[in-house]
């Protein structure tokens, strides 16, 4: 990677602040771009001065996406959204805007690009969240022969939304919620098994044109997920079942909320498997071995725990 340049659309989020650390620390140029470019300059900390450039670009109407493309070996979109806000809806964020990247990079020669979907992503799913991302995907193929899709299931990592959002639940909430049932099944990737699989398509030109779905090493349904929760935050908080109507109910409120914790769109997601499909190129096709929640999850679900991280019982030294 060194002397290249890489553009990451997105690069200031969950997954792209791996990414950008993994590609400074290989000797790469950056250009991250993100809509809050004040807000990502702390990504120039992850290279040598001036190796991490945070850019202003909106996927959406344009800005600052040909200065971010121009003059790179790769170009890598993670953009993507679980709820619609402002000008970012699912089909301007997904479809038109991963479009527009894959355009762009095309015309200035990028040799890579790099879109980055989700496992579950169907023209047939009935949520707009997954939809959309397949149009994404087409869309980018279309704009840009040879592009690499990624689909992760759910990522995990200090930062995740989905494991912390259930331990601060179960740090003060009498019980966990299970949406219909909770026997959906999800295969959770570890977020920098998630950049390294990015970095080792990068280097292997035979990736280009392929689709790879990012599952970790084990598989949970929804009310194991819970379980973990619960164990790793040193809690015993009961699983209580709610029929996805009434779930659907309640969020349909929530979702007047600027950032709503749980979404209509959110529940037809949740109530579908969201695993590695058979004959599927994966991880280990990338070169990653996949690391387990469980090696993970400690580290950061102990914050929820009684008392928070450093509440524990006096050790004799
Ligand atoms: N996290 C998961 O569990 C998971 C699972 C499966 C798939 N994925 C996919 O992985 C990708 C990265 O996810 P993430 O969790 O890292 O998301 P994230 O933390 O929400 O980061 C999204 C990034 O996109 C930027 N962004 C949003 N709208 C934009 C726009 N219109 N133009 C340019 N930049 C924009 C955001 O910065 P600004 O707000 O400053 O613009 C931020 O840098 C997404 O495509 C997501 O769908 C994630």
């Amino acid at each position: 990677m060194q002397g290249k340049t890489i553009g990451v659309i997105g690069g200031s989020g969950f997954v792209g602040r791996s990414l950008v650390r993994d590609l400074a620390l290989a000797g790469a140029r950056v250009k991250a771009g993100a809509r809050n470019a004040e807000a990502a300059k702390f990504l120039r900390t992850m290279g040598a001065v001036g190796q991490v450039t945070p850019m202003r670009v909106d996927l959406v109407d344009g800005t600052g996406v040909l200065d971010l493309v121009q003059g790179c070996d790769a170009v890598i979109n993670l953009v993507g959204i679980l709820f619609p806000s402002g000008a970012n809806t699912f089909s301007s964020a997904h479809v038109s805007g991963a479009a527009t990247a894959a355009r762009a990079s095309a015309k200035a020669g990028v040799g890579r690009f790099i879109q980055v979907s989700a496992l579950g992503a169907s023209a047939g799913s009935a949520s707009s969240y997954a939809r959309t991302k397949a149009a994404g995907e087409e869309a980018v193929q279309a704009e840009f022969p040879g592009a690499t899709i990624v689909r992760p299931s759910v990522v995990f990592g200090p930062d995740d939304s989905f494991f912390n959002r259930f331990g601060a639940m179960a740090a003060i909430s009498p019980v966990l919620p299970v949406i219909g049932g909770g026997r959906s099944r999800f295969q959770p990737v570890y977020v920098d098994d998630v950049a390294c699989a990015m970095m080792n398509a990068l280097s292997t030109p035979a990736s280009a044109g392929k689709t790879y779905e990012l599952g970790g090493p084990e598989v949970f349904d929804f009310r194991e997920l819970m379980h973990l929760v619960n164990a790793h935050a040193k809690r015993d908080r009961a699983l209580v079942s709610i029929p996805a109507w009434f779930a659907s109910f309640e969020a349909f409120f929530l979702e007047f909320l600027p950032h709503p914790p749980l979404t209509r769109d959110q529940i037809a997601l949740l109530g579908q498997d969201n695993v590695v499909s058979e004959g599927a190129l994966t991880l280990a096709d990338l070169g990653v071995e996949g690391t387990a929640c469980e090696v993970i999850l400690p580290r950061y679900l102990d914050r929820f725990r009684p008392g928070g991280a450093y509440n524990r019982s006096r050790v004799t030294v």
